[in-house]
């Protein structure tokens, strides 16, 4: 069933949905078995690992335990070592990524700088949907996620290398307050969107399909799927306060650009919030019938180097 290369956009799909079910069951099969007793403190605290200030919920939580919950529910997908290589890797589209790279898509933090703790466990907790990367909160229980949210650090000599600044996190994310998509509100955000040039990637309408969707890598080397809008399903959550922090903070390791510094009038990034969610309202009852929605194929798959 190894379709990477060369097969078709419905084999690939239902060769994703196949090792997505399969894996799915796999992981789940190992889940369970964390014991809930700490043997050894989280390392730092406050601010500086990004913990949301809740160092209590984090003392208990180990690295070691971390480890041993990964390799038993996660490894079947991030492979044994977390850096991508499994079998089930190649029948998926989009691959489950590479850890050991410390790049991590879905932060609060600017374009670059590590994610914070709380993004990873936020990460793992909710999934990303409309990837085979399944949530964790019913299976695992909040320590057992925190614990390998501090396994995950370990992956990258990145996170013992780099310090987290409180500068780095964007601002007021918990303030932000998305209009009613009101004709008004969205006129401008399509406005915010043709001009900020949005369309160049994720296509006019917002389908996936702007010119430069198919130019594109990620930094790892395998091909970036641009997101298609009008799916409404975002890996990152269909919070407004959700794509609002995608935009602001790019999806660091892919072509997702950050335009915390380009788009800086706060009622421009409201707008263009209601406007690129209202996208998602566009594909009629017969689309979500006869096709299930997954990644645009992109032009050349390609072997992976
Ligand atoms: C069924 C396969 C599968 C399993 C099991 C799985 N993942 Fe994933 N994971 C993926 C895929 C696929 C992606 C990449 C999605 C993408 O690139 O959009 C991913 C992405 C991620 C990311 C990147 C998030 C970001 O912000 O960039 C993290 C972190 C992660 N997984 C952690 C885990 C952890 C921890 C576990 C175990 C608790 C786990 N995964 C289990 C498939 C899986
Ligand atoms: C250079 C190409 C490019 C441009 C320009 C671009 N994007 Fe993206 N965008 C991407 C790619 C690629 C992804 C998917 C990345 C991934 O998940 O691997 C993405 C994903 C997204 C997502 C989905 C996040 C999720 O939760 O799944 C949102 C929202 C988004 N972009 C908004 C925007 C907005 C708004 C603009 C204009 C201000 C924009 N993008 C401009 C390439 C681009």
């Amino acid at each position: 069933m190894k379709c990477f290369s060369n097969c078709t956009p419905s084999s690939r799909r239902w060769a994703t949905i196949v090792a997505t079910v399969a894996c799915g069951g796999l992981a789940l099969a190992g889940v369970g078995c964390g014991s809930a007793r700490p043997t050894q403190a989280a390392p730092g605290g406050g601010f500086g690992t990004g913990d949301g200030g809740d160092a209590v919920a984090w003392r208990s939580a180990t690295p070691s335990e971390g480890r041993r919950l990964f390799g038993a529910v996660c490894a079947g997908c991030h492979g044994a070592n977390g850096d991508g290589k499994s079998r089930v890797a190649a029948v998926m589209v989009p691959p489950p990524r590479d850890l050991t790279r410390g790049e991590h898509r879905f932060r609060s933090t600017v374009s670059g700088a590590l994610p914070l703790r709380t993004d990873m466990l936020r990460s793992v907790r909710e999934g990303l949907p409309g990837t085979a990367m399944p949530a964790w909160k019913d299976r695992l229980n909040a320590q057992q996620l925190r614990s390998i949210v501090l396994y995950l650090e370990t992956l990258s000599p990145r996170f013992a290398n780099e310090t987290r600044y409180p500068d780095d996190v964007i601002a007021d994310l918990d303030a932000v307050e998305i209009p009613a998509a009101t004709s008004e509100v969205l006129a401008r955000g399509e406005q915010v969107y043709v001009q900020a040039k949005c369309g160049q990637c994720h296509g006019a309408k917002g389908r996936g399909d702007g010119l430069a969707a198919h130019t594109h890598r990620n930094s790892d080397g395998t091909p970036s799927h641009v997101f298609d809008f009008t799916w409404g399903i975002y890996k990152g959550g269909t919070d407004p306060k959700a794509v609002w922090r995608t935009f602001m903070t790019g999806l660091d390791g892919s072509p997702m650009p950050a335009y915390d510094q380009s788009i800086a009038d706060p009622d421009d990034r409201k707008a263009l919030v209601a406007y690129v969610l209202s996208l998602g309202r566009s594909r009629g009852a017969w689309f979500w019938l006869s096709e299930r929605p997954t990644w645009r194929e992109p032009m050349e798959a390609g072997p992976t180097p």
